[in-house]
């Protein structure tokens, strides 16, 4: 009997973001990655794009402003993101014309001289901040809320590196994935463990802080973590806890891996162990996301050029597309699923993700899935997100929404992989956390997350309630 089935209308209200729906109103509160400042690098720096279902071009003009305006001109609707950057905006190659990153209209030289008509028309436009590689735009009523306390905020330009990807499918299938610590130990096993020295800007191939054991090796022969989890003000931290009693090892030493979930649709988890990924999942619309990357390192500026070069070989530009997508299978390799990796897809963790959740279709149908308990972080997710959707249907302001940085509790949030003593694992996170801000050029002065309480959250309480956890979860038991 399944037991977990989501009610078909709650999955509409999570996955669609488009104006005017439930969950657009709801993310459109948060800033949005919309470009990478790298795509503004160019002699004419215009791009189109589309956020949230909205076709917009974003622009740099002469004088390094930002403008963010729809793509369709007021006039007769021409593309204008192949209009003429001049004059302090973009101006239509219709009939010339001009736009400010205002949306106001500057100029509309095929009028008499006298025409007022310049001064009544506007288009539409977005507020927009540059911030350590990313550009982000904010979609949303009113007065914009700061961008969030977070580090990678904090830390300087070149002690990070953005770098975004396609996926072609629903944002949420997009987030999911991030917020689900067991399949790690499947859709990302090698059988062999590669040479930790070749691991810079890679995720899983370093050995874990305080261990020469590679981190291949652990994903592979621990395939069942206990997961704990619980709210915070950003959203959610995840603890992953792998008791090492394999190979001649006593127990005595666990693997703890420390993620976060950051709302409205980010996670923060450990790249190595002095380097944090804050990924996004941005909806181009209800059936094709972008992710955006921040990694931020605690030690020392990133080698921007090596951790790009890297990832330009598994994409095609302009539009940042996977060279290994559905189309072609993913270039999936039977004869390697046999012998050395779980998917047949070769090494690059991020394809094994987007063909995990590329292959449950463009929008997911949760109304016919059976979740297990290793779904714990998943489940509280679509509850604290159902609760913010309707909360922001009441006309409300969201908890997690952060408005105020100085408020702020949690800065970091701070991921970890590493390996201590076996259920000492928040005195261990506490000590590592101390230990790396510490020696930290830039975050040795900001507060950091503390780690008393449940899955190291103040106050908290385990997530789901444990009462509901048999060995699968009823959304609907207690209405979600
Ligand atoms: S359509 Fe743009 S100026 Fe006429
Ligand atoms: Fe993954």
């Amino acid at each position: 009997m399944k037991v977990s089935a989501m009610r078909s209308e709650d999955n509409k209200k999570i996955t669609e973001t488009g104006p005017g729906t439930p969950g657009g109103n709801w993310m459109r509160l948060y800033w949005q990655p919309v470009a990478l400042t790298e795509e503004l690098d160019t002699d004419r720096p215009v791009v189109p794009l589309k956020v949230l279902g909205e076709e917009l071009v974003l622009f740099r003009n002469e004088d390094e402003s930002l403008g963010l305006i729809d793509r369709r001109c007021a006039h007769r609707g021409a593309d204008l993101s192949l209009g003429r950057l001049e004059d302090g905006g973009l101006r239509c190659y219709f009939h010339g014309w001009l736009y400010g990153g205002g949306g106001q209209c500057l100029d509309t030289p095929a009028e008499p001289v006298s025409s007022k008509l310049a001064s009544k028309v506007r288009i539409k436009s977005y507020p927009v901040v540059e911030k350590n590689g990313i550009v982000w735009g904010y979609l949303g009523p009113g007065t914009p809320p700061e961008l969030p306390a977070l580090d990678c905020f904090a830390a300087p330009e070149e002690y990070t590196f953005a770098f975004k990807g396609y996926l072609d499918c629903n944002w949420l299938q997009a987030l999911e994935v991030g917020i689900d610590p067991s399949h790690a130990s499947y859709l990302h096993r090698f059988e062999e463990d590669d040479d930790p020295e070749d691991s810079y800007g890679k995720q899983f191939r370093n050995t874990s802080l305080g261990t020469e054991l590679p981190m291949t090796k652990i994903l592979r022969e621990y395939g069942r973590p206990q997961i704990l989890n619980a709210r915070t003000e950003y959203g959610q931290r995840l603890v992953a806890l792998r008791k090492l009693d394999q190979d001649g090892l006593d127990g005595s030493s666990t693997h703890v891996r420390i993620t976060h979930q950051v709302f409205p649709h980010g996670i923060t988890i450990p790249l190595s162990s002095t380097m944090a990924i804050t990924q996004w999942h941005v909806p181009i619309d209800d059936s094709s996301t972008y992710w955006y990357s921040m990694f931020t390192a605690l030690d020392e500026p990133v080698d921007k050029a090596v951790m790009r070069a890297q990832r330009l070989e598994g994409i095609t530009l302009p539009d940042y597309k996977p060279i290994h997508n559905r189309a072609n299978q993913y270039h999936f390799n039977p004869e390697e699923q046999k012998t050395e990796t779980y998917t047949g897809l070769g090494k690059d963790i991020n394809v094994h993700d987007q063909m995990a959740v590329e292959g449950q279709g463009y929008i997911y149908d949760r109304s016919n899935e059976q979740l297990s308990s290793s779904d714990r972080a998943i489940v509280t997710y679509r509850r604290m997100l159902l609760a913010a959707i309707d909360t922001v249907a009441e006309g409300n302001s969201p908890d997690t929404l952060l408005t105020d940085s100085a408020e702020v509790e949690s800065r970091g949030p701070i991921p970890l992989d590493g390996i201590g003593p076996t259920g000492e694992w928040e005195d261990f996170w506490a000590q590592a956390i101390s230990d790396l801000r510490k020696a930290s050029p830039w975050a040795s002065e900001l507060r950091a997350a503390l780690s008393t309480g449940p899955a190291g959250v103040p106050g908290s309480v385990l997530e789901p309630d444990p009462s509901l956890l048999t060995d699968a979860y009823d959304l609907t038991a207690d209405g979600r």
